[in-house]
């Protein structure tokens, strides 16, 4: 068997082509859903059939569609509910046609997530694969004029809701804070030696750039977690040894816009994969423990870049999901 590579080729074909008949109608909606090649990839390299999969921030279920899709038994928890109830509607159209996978979505906040999955999954969760909510610049559809009776171009679908507890809505610094809260959930039901794969980018606010990848590096590892790998996942596809780009409108705009004033942007083509490891605790009088070993808060001012730090951009200017 070939080894795996750092660069996930995870889009052969667009978005819509690799959800087409798969989701069921309304999941188009959610404004930053991960690209279901890029869940498929790291549930077939890092789990087997019949393993459980947890998105504690699972929208409108990708990863659960995929993992069932592959045969793996699949948890989520979303916080809004009108996502909760798709990511529910998707589980039971894809258990139609998939056999011996399962899913089970829960709707509340992932920061509560010990209490919110059955007490029989703890410490049986091979892999989590998750995507912080981050903002909306790029997300969104575009319908024209015609179809509005609006001048110009509208936007639509590019919102969560405006309920103040969905970390989309947090400063960089909170959801961090929180994002390394459920990291550690996450960490203590996953089974030792279990993987989690989160998938991030940078954005760029007022033209600098914010780490965002590197932010959640240090959360998983205040979170306890072993960081193994940091990879790509390519939202463009390869053809004939070229890369076929699918930006966003708003992307191109964004992009056009900051090129207009001088700042040097690129078309975000990728996303960051961040992967870390559940350490398998030793036994014996060298024994060591996986628990944080400094609060969250501690965590971020040690770690977190000052380019972060410093943002408090709630709503404005980050970009999230595929
Ligand atoms: C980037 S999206 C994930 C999309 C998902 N991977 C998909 O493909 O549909 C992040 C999700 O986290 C949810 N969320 C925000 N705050 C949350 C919290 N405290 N607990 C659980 N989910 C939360 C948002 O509502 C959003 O649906």
């Amino acid at each position: 068997m070939p080894s795996p590579l750092s660069v996930w080729n995870t889009a052969p074909t667009s978005a819509p082509a690799q959800r087409a008949n798969r989701y069921v109608p309304g999941s188009a909606a959610h404004p930053a859903k991960m690209l279901p090649a890029i869940a498929a990839h790291a549930i077939t390299t890092y789990t087997r059939p019949g393993e459980l999969v947890l998105d504690p921030m699972c929208g409108i279920g990708t990863t659960l569609v995929e993992a069932i899709r592959l045969g793996r038994h699949a948890l989520g928890i979303e916080y809004e509910r009108h996502w909760a109830d798709l990511a529910r509607a998707n589980v039971t159209h894809t258990l139609q046609a998939a056999e011996g996978g399962s899913g089970h979505v829960a709707c509340g906040d992932a920061r509560h997530l010990t209490d919110l999955i059955d007490e029989r999954h703890h410490g049986k969760v091979a892999l989590v694969v998750t995507s912080p909510p981050y903002g909306n610049s790029v997300h969104g559809q575009v319908r024209s004029s015609r179809e509005t009776g609006e001048r110009g171009v509208v936007k639509k679908d590019y919102r969560y809701s405006h309920d103040p507890s969905n970390l989309a809505h947090v400063s960089t610094d909170r959801l961090l804070d929180a994002f390394t809260e459920i990291l550690t959930q996450c960490r203590r039901v996953l089974r030792p030696g279990g993987t989690v794969v989160v998938t991030t980018r940078p954005w760029r606010e007022r033209g600098e750039l914010i780490d965002l990848p590197s932010a959640v590096l240090a959360a998983g590892k205040s979170a306890g977690l072993t960081p193994a790998e940091r990879c790509v996942a390519l939202l463009a596809g390869i053809r004939d040894s070229r890369l076929i780009t699918r930006p966003s409108f708003f992307q191109m705009k964004n992009v056009r816009d900051a090129r207009h004033q001088g700042i040097p942007l690129a078309v975000v083509q990728h996303e960051d994969v961040l992967v870390f490891t559940r350490t398998q605790q030793r036994t014996g009088p060298r024994a060591t423990t996986d628990e944080p070993r400094c609060t969250a808060t501690a965590a971020r001012r040690s770690a977190t870049p000052a380019a972060v730090r410093s943002r408090t951009c709630a709503r404005r200017g980050r970009c999230g999901g595929g």
